[in-house]
């Protein structure tokens, strides 16, 4: 539940149990509303979020399951049923989707629907467990050690100091350095005051009289992204041969002044020797769900600085998906007027949290043009993500003509319970849609690639749609990947058409897939995956859930917070996973890099990014620029304590 309905003056209260002893399969919710107050209610409904959801086989004591949409259930008691003054009823709900491992697995928001209509809001305790087994294991982050007293993360390829000394305070530009230099050391001088306001920010730009200069070098010969610093004489040379070469060299200049300023025991400056570095990967990246819960523009602006810091490159926006569609399209208003709003009342209704109250959000045209200018000025790539023909229950809520009319409702399901998720392939509206929405996404993101979702169609979909059979039947497509594979190769057309390539998760790959030319696809269902599509000739992402997934757990213990179904991914595991080890080496060029995912389904406060998101947001930046060699996991823990959160 969003803290602020914690501190809510509700005065009915929710607790809930879990007690596993029956059969694993089944999972069993025991339900306990409390009455705070002094009047006792009566004739009413209980309604509550929760991603582990009722299976349609249920079975319900105390009341009757008279709605299940995603993870919003609505639970009419019995008529007779009575919430007394200061006391409590008692529900139980045994036929869970999958047995809650964690305490955010239950309930994340309630509130009543009284006879009348009116709503009441419920606070909501954690999930307890009763009885089960529980390692009590929680998240560990060594205290780590350094080698090389440098606050550098992610580590260069070479890291050659012959003598370390005292920081400068800050440092400054040689005489007669190009007004250019001069405006990419403001910039990253900027960037760092953004991040850490309570220190001096690192660069002054008053062309020096003091030692500490820093003399530029623009030549051939680093590379992309490249950069050399050479420290000599209370000077530093900081050769390059491209922007971001010389924003990295700066940026890890000011990574290491903003280390000795903030822990001045532990970090040195370099007085003599070099550091010669290049990224081991093109793409660096991190994907943000924003439909889940919003991010504020401000806070996607600072998340843009931490990946910068971090020597990342791209940010996958997840703009779109069944629970909200967050970028404001002109052509069709309705979907953020409609599909950026979940309320009690509907269309979309309330899901992961934030029950009784409205919960809304989205991204004008102009917030994103401020995004994407400050996100480039920062080297960093923004790739749209609008999630389809799946996860699109907030489109369809908000232009219902794109469904097919003659479909049975709740004919196949989401495996986050939504019924009839994803857009029709048969149906020319469709197409006509996407052509509208992505000519304004084009127009927004200069990026290459439009990453355009693909990801878990129920294998069901579509199998009862009359247009969808008989386009099926008259192309000689057979099932639901056949089908969602025609569905792609129309919208990596309809892409070529605005010059956008095609990126989407690994099932893109599905049911024939579509051209791998010019398509980029991200393993994500498992390891293997990443091989898999390597070897089918698509270029590859390594960001499988196991590893890359920020939300999932840190540890197997029941107080741990977050999510488990792709397992534990521990700090260290995450840190030491190696995509590359998947391939074969005739293939390892098809890996293009590696990706961060943070999915909000748990995370809804800036606390719990922070808790789930740092450090292993940091062993995925080492992961895409370090060579393995230099990955060393001690380093990285003690290094990971002046590194920013949002
Ligand atoms: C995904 O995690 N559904 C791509």
């Amino acid at each position: 539940m969003s803290p602020a309905e914690t501190v809510s003056s509700a005065c009915v209260h929710l607790d809930t149990y879990f007690n596993p002893s029956g059969d694993e399969r089944i999972g069993r919710f025991q339900l306990i509303l409390r009455n705070l107050g002094e009047e006792a209610l009566e004739g009413f409904s209980l309604c509550y979020t929760c991603v582990a959801y009722a299976r349609a086989d249920v079975n319900v004591k105390g009341g009757e399951l008279v709605e299940r949409f995603g993870g919003f259930h609505e639970i009419q008691l019995a008529a007779s049923s009575v919430l007394p003054a200061l006391g409590s009823v008692e529900l139980e709900l045994e036929g869970l989707k999958e047995p809650p491992r964690h305490f955010q697995d239950g309930p994340k928001s309630a509130f009543l629907k009284l006879a009348n209509g009116e709503i009441q809001p419920v606070s909501v305790g954690d999930l307890n467990l009763v009885g089960g087994e529980d390692s009590q294991e929680r998240r560990v982050l060594p205290t780590g050690e350094l080698t090389v007293p440098n606050a550098i993360l992610p580590w260069p390829k070479t890291v050659a100091i012959t003598e370390q000394g005292d920081s400068p305070i800050t440092l400054s530009p040689a005489a007669n350095t190009s007004a250019e230099d001069i405006a990419s050391m403001a910039k990253v001088s900027k960037l760092a005051h953004r991040l850490f306001p309570q220190e001096r920010m690192p660069f002054v730009l008053l062309p020096a009289s003091t030692p500490s200069q820093v003399v530029f070098v623009k030549e051939a010969g680093h590379g992309r992204e490249g950069y050399r610093l050479d420290f000599a004489d209370g000077k530093v040379s900081l050769s390059f041969s491209d922007q971001a070469g010389r924003d990295y060299g700066l940026t890890v200049l000011a990574q290491m002044l903003m280390g000795c300023a903030r822990e001045p025991r532990t970090y040195k400056f370099p007085v003599s020797g070099y550091i010669q570095d290049a990224p081991r990967y093109e793409w660096r990246g991190s994907h943000l769900d924003v439909s889940r819960h919003f991010w504020t523009k401000s806070q996607v602006l600072r998340f843009i600085d931490i990946l910068a810091w971090s020597r990342m490159n791209v940010l996958q926006w997840h703009l779109t998906d069944d629970e909200a569609w967050r970028l404001e399209i002109k052509a069709y208003p309705e979907l953020t007027e409609i599909g950026s709003v979940r309320r009690p009342e509907g269309p979309l209704i309330p899901q992961l949290g934030y029950g009784a109250v409205e919960y809304c959000g989205h991204y004008t045209q102009e917030e994103v043009r401020e995004v994407v200018a400050h996100a480039a000025s920062l080297n960093i790539d923004v790739v749209p993500e609008i999630d389809v023909p799946g996860h699109a229950t907030a489109v369809l809520k908000a232009l219902p003509h794109l469904k097919d009319p003659d479909e049975p409702e709740n004919s196949y399901q989401s495996v986050q319970g939504y019924p009839n998720n994803a857009l029709n392939p048969a149906m020319e509206e469709t197409y006509a849609f996407l052509e509208k929405v992505f000519e304004e996404v084009a127009e927004l993101f200069p990026s290459r690639f439009v990453h355009v979702g693909g990801d878990e169609v129920n294998v069901q979909s579509w199998q009862q749609s009359p247009l969808a059979k008989e386009m099926m039947s008259q192309q000689g497509l057979n099932g639901t990947m056949r089908l969602q594979a025609y569905f792609m190769r129309r919208v990596k057309d309809i892409l070529a058409k605005l010059d956008k390539d095609l990126a989407g998760w690994d099932e893109v790959a599905h049911g024939g897939g579509v051209n791998n030319e010019g398509t980029l696809l991200f393993a994500w269902q498992k390891p293997e995956v990443i091989a898999q599509l390597a070897e089918a000739g698509y270029d590859v992402i390594a960001t499988p859930g196991q590893a890359y997934y920020m939300d999932m757990v840190q540890a197997s213990g029941w107080n741990e917070p977050g999510a488990s179904w792709a397992g534990v991914s521990t700090p260290e595991a995450c840190y030491k996973y190696e995509a590359d080890s998947a391939l074969p080496e005739a293939l390892k060029d098809k890996l293009k890099g590696v990706q961060a995912g943070i999915w909000c389904e748990h995370i809804s406060t800036q606390s719990m990014f922070n808790y789930v998101v740092f450090p292993r947001l940091y062993a995925v930046a080492e992961a895409g620029w370090s060579l393995p060699e230099n990955k060393k996991w001690e380093r990285f823990c003690a290094s990971t304590s002046v590194m920013p959160q949002l």
